[in-house]
């Protein structure tokens, strides 16, 4: 787990499953990864279903929720939530689970978010998240981090950033991946709040400057590895890779020797790739779940070079089927071999 954080995949609902985490784990054996965010109310209230039924119903559906392959390690599980009691038990799971770490979710700027007092809104309340980051410690003992933004609205000043930060870090937080854009949370939608409100790393490098001692880690808008390289030799603990990372999860086959200094790998390929995934792909398919869960995210292994639509349109074809197995990933591996690929 040391420095596992130097570079991470964001957490991003609808991507981060635990599919895409054994691909990206192909890619790179020491990155840290994140589940999609859980809420913590809704893990609870499966936990409070009670105890195994005689089908292991209770045990199925926290597995939905919580489920991954140890081979996705260093893996953190992100929560939304407000309440410390219920985050303190959401938290207490994640370890008995055997995650690595826990992270608060003080970014999201969705009205579902906001209505429920949680993800961005928070940023006005340090306190309140000093509070949960505080129970979640204590109930876990995992390390405890949060994401969050560099200001919500009108509450974007660099001072109010630093309060916050002083008063989740006094409660015992971890690290910080700050992802450097402000949320509006009245009148941009959660898609805006990604790509209209200014990225400023600067502020991120100016939290890092006067808080020297707290690990802080870059979030928005880092697309290359070159980029993330330099942010890091400037200064940052962590770069934290989102949309970048899904989109073109090998764009990122030289992190392990140039972020973590592991030059005895042998760089990934894109059929590698998918060789890898196949032990998991048996295992998930043999317990009835579909092959284009899986497949929905492989699509994006292969650009950029001549042929990769017909490829990606064979493959959509063939694990689209209902009854699609794992052999259709060790044809389309063995397609891109021929290839060289
Ligand atoms: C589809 C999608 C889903 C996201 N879901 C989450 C989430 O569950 N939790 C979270 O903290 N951030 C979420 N985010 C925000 C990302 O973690 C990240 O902060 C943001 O995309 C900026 O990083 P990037 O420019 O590298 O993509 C999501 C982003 C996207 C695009």
């Amino acid at each position: 787990m040391a420095n596992a954080f130097r570079f991470s995949v964001a957490p991003m609902l609808d991507c981060t499953d635990r599919h895409f985490r054994v691909l990206m784990r192909q890619v790179s054996r020491h990155c840290l990864l994140y589940t999609e965010m859980v809420v913590a109310r809704a893990l609870v209230a499966r936990w409070r279903e009670g105890p195994p039924d005689s089908a292991g119903e209770r045990g199925r559906r926290l597995e939905r929720l919580l489920g991954f392959d140890p081979l996705e390690k260093p893996l953190a599980l992100q929560l939304g939530g407000k309440d410390p009691k219920e985050l303190a038990q959401a938290a207490r799971l994640a370890a008995e689970w055997g995650y690595d770490e826990v992270n608060l979710n003080v970014g999201c700027p969705s009205p579902k978010a906001s209505q429920g007092s949680f993800g961005a809104c928070l940023m006005a309340r340090p306190e309140r998240v000093a509070d949960c980051v505080a129970a979640m410690g204590a109930a876990s003992g995992l390390p405890v981090t949060v994401k969050h933004r560099i200001g919500i609205d009108a509450r974007d000043s660099f001072a109010e950033l630093l309060g916050f930060v002083d008063i989740v870090a006094a409660a015992g937080a971890e690290r910080f991946a700050v992802h450097a854009r402000k949320a509006w949370l009245e009148g941009l939608d959660p898609k805006e709040n990604r790509t209209i409100p200014p990225l400023r790393w600067d502020l991120v490098h100016q939290l890092k400057r006067e808080r020297p001692t707290l690990r802080v880690e870059l979030n928005g808008g880092l697309d290359t590895l070159a980029t993330c390289r330099s942010q890091l030799d400037q200064g940052i603990d962590g770069v934290m890779v989102g949309r970048a990372a899904y989109e073109h999860p090998l764009r990122w086959a030289e992190v392990d020797p140039l972020v973590f200094g592991q030059f005895d790998l042998v760089s990934p390929r894109p059929s590698t790739v998918l060789r890898g995934v196949i032990p998991h792909a048996e295992r998930w398919c043999g317990q009835g779940g579909r092959l284009w869960a899986l497949a929905r995210h492989l699509v994006h292994v292969v650009e950029g070079v001549k042929g990769a639509r017909g490829w990606r349109a064979q493959l959509s074809r063939q694990a689209g089927q209902r009854n699609a197995g794992p052999e259709v990933l060790a044809e389309a591996a063995r397609a891109l071999e021929e290839r060289g690929l």
